[in-house]
């Protein structure tokens, strides 16, 4: 088995990210995501070096102050210019990547590719050149290269056509587009896309991201590389120390707090149009019409956080997301009952303690290379908390089973599935939540890593 002091992984978003204090000190920022924060747990310690992009002006003042190091983990950035950077990151990994392989766009709107998308496009291959150039020259020979997600698609061919001798892998996050989808893409651009991912062996969330990927190849008359499917899995150890932490266990206490006996119906997601959260509060308010005695019996946390703000799509998404809950709210509220808290902050800490106390955690985005939180709750969950899963996640091909499957885009089959979780027997309700812990737990997170090396030798 390969040494981790042989690897280099390459990604986006690194795992350390600072910001400024208002008196302007750096300070660390929270952990952007969950591929960032579930390598970090993997590797540290492990001699690996882990090549990513300096993001932010607290980013790179951070590491001319020294402050990018941790134990036994050779960090190493690049720090492209802010256009070349604005450019590959906005429009064409989250505005374009993103929106293509989440089938999210609008065909009315975007995508566009208009006279800015050529200097766009060689904005991202830049970047992507940036990081394969350090790749090149930090990783020891016959080295073994993780390169992550959509950010880095073009970047295996790169490492490979400077360093032949290293074994390169890719690994997506996301979904991946189906190919009349991705034929939305400019030709060229999709062909390098795909050949830059196939310099690689490709790895993916589940299966079926890999046929699509190798679906899309054949499209484009290119012969698939080799691809695997290994799930990403949370640390269980590491996440159980963050709840016993004194600001998660805090946040629990100010949440009940809050929200006394009544039962928590709890999502915790990025603010994004895949996460689906206006459809779960539209079957949050179809609910409380269907069922009349579930009303003021409980509550549904909705801890969002910021995301992707430089894109107008996010900032509607925001909007539109706290509109919708107040109509909810001002439709059923009574007494000091309000059906839906919404609050749109980044603070993993409360997210968490939500997580630990919800008696139903709803996951329902409309496509999702994995979902990690679907993976993370059965871990934490101190109430037996049942899970209703979209079909459309990843996570869905392992926690089926035990969870309320449903099609995201259908707010009936939602409500019923939200009722159904919230009046379940007790005995149910055990049986579910242990099935649930332990086909997270047949996964381990270092099987996701053995894998990708598994992967790289072949
Ligand atoms: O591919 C998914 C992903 O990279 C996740 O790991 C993470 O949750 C999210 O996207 C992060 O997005 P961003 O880096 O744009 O904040």
């Amino acid at each position: 088995m390969v040494d981790l002091a042989d690897v280099v992984v390459a990604s986006n978003r690194g795992p350390l990210a600072f910001r400024r204090d208002e008196a302007g000190a750096l300070e660390p920022a929270p952990p952007g995501g969950g591929l960032a924060g579930s390598l970090r747990d993997l590797l540290e310690g492990s001699g690996a070096t882990w090549v990513s992009c300096a993001l932010s002006e607290a980013d790179r003042a951070a590491q001319d102050a020294g402050l990018l190091s941790l134990p036994d983990l050779r960090l190493r950035t690049v720090a492209p210019d802010e256009t070349t950077y604005d450019l590959a990151y906005d429009l064409v990994s989250n505005a374009t990547l993103w929106f293509c392989h989440h089938h999210l766009f609008d065909l009315t709107r975007r995508p566009r590719f208009d006279q800015r998308w050529p200097e766009a496009w060689a904005a991202y291959r830049r970047l992507n050149r940036l990081i394969a150039d350090e790749v090149a020259a930090s990783a020891p020979g016959d080295g073994v290269v993780l390169v992550q997600d959509y950010h880095l698609a073009l970047a295996p061919r790169l490492v490979r056509q400077a360093r032949p001798d290293l074994r390169v892998v890719h690994f997506s996050h996301t979904p991946f587009a189906d190919p009349g989808v991705l034929r939305v893409l400019p030709a060229d651009c999709r062909r390098e896309l795909l050949a830059g991912m196939a310099g690689g062996t490709c790895g993916f969330h589940t299966r079926r991201w890999a046929q699509a990927f190798e679906a899309c190849c054949r499209d484009q008359g290119l012969d698939p590389p080799r691809t695997f499917a290994s799930p990403l899995a949370p640390d269980p150890e590491k996440l159980l120390a963050r709840v016993r932490s004194a600001a998660c266990q805090e946040a629990g206490e100010r949440l009940l707090a809050r929200t006394g006996e009544r039962a928590l119906v709890v999502r915790t997601d990025r603010v994004e149009l895949s996460k689906n959260v206006i459809r779960g509060f539209w079957a949050i308010d179809l609910l409380l019409e269907l069922r009349p005695e579930l009303r003021d019996r409980f509550v549904h946390l909705a801890f969002v956080y910021p995301s992707r703000q430089r894109l107008p799509e996010y900032l509607a998404y925001r909007a539109e997301l706290e509109q919708t809950a107040a109509a909810v709210n001002e439709r059923w509220a009574r007494g000091d009952w309000q059906p839906i808290v919404v609050d749109v902050r980044d603070d993993p800490d409360r997210s968490l303690a939500a997580l630990r106390l919800a008696d139903v955690v709803l996951v329902n985005p409309v496509r999702d290379g994995l979902n990690l939180v679907a993976k993370e709750a059965p871990l934490v969950s101190e109430r037996q908390a049942s899970l209703v899963l979209s079909a459309e996640a990843g996570a869905a091909e392992e926690l089926a089973e035990a969870a309320f499957v449903v099609n995201p885009f259908d707010v009936l089959q939602t409500a019923t599935a939200l009722a159904d979780a919230l009046t379940l027997s007790p005995a149910e309700r055990q049986r579910r939540a242990e099935r649930l812990r332990a086909l997270v737990l047949a996964h381990p997170p270092r099987a996701w890593l053995d894998a990708q090396l598994a992967a790289a030798e072949g």
